[in-house]
């Protein structure tokens, strides 16, 4: 078996904890943090976990369940988390979830989770193959189960 299609332990590819700090051109006009700053960097950091999983350039396909729960202001800590849900053939689903760090208080607040689907392509931008994804931890196994479901609900659409 080549190297990049070795089965892939989940914790290979995860980013569990990548902090940003808030400034004010992250702002939006109610001077709290600006939807779609949240979503570019998401974007570029599921980027990183797809290619990590596959070891090939991945393109972004899908972005779904996009909820954006609690707003952030600025001087917040931002923590992206993120990890591969599920493979298939040539597809993956890369989990996002952020929340704000208070630093003072040690506590956490959600602020939005969303789902990316990513294909890996070889140099003409053809589908890949990409490894399989090993769940090892119980809320790893969970959303690897929920990850098939949400495929469905993708594929109608
Ligand atoms: C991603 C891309 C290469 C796929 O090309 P394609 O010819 O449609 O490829 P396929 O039909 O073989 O599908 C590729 C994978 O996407 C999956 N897919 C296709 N449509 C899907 C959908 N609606 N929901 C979920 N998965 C889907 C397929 O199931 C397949 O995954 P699998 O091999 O794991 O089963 C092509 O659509 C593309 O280049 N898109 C633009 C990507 C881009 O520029 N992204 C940046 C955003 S600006």
């Amino acid at each position: 078996m080549v190297e990049n299609l070795r089965p892939k332990k989940v914790s290979e590819s995860a980013i569990d904890n990548y902090p940003m700090e808030i400034f004010p051109n992250d702002l939006n006009p109610l001077k709290t943090v600006a939807g779609g700053r949240v979503l570019e960097i998401a974007d570029r950091l599921a980027a990183i976990v797809a290619r990590r999983h596959s070891q090939n350039n991945c393109v972004t396909l899908f972005l779904d369940s996009v909820r954006f729960l609690s707003p952030a202001k600025e001087a917040e800590i931002l923590i992206f988390k993120l990890s591969a849900n599920r493979s298939w053939v040539t597809s993956m689903e890369i989990g996002v979830k952020i929340v704000t760090e208070d630093i003072l208080l040690k506590n956490q607040r959600h602020v939005a989770s969303m789902y990316f689907t990513f294909v890996a392509v070889d140099s003409n931008n053809i589908p890949t193959p990409i490894p399989q994804l090993i769940p090892e931890k119980e809320e790893e196994k969970r959303r690897f189960r929920e990850a098939n479901k949400r495929r469905k609900q993708r594929l109608k659409s």
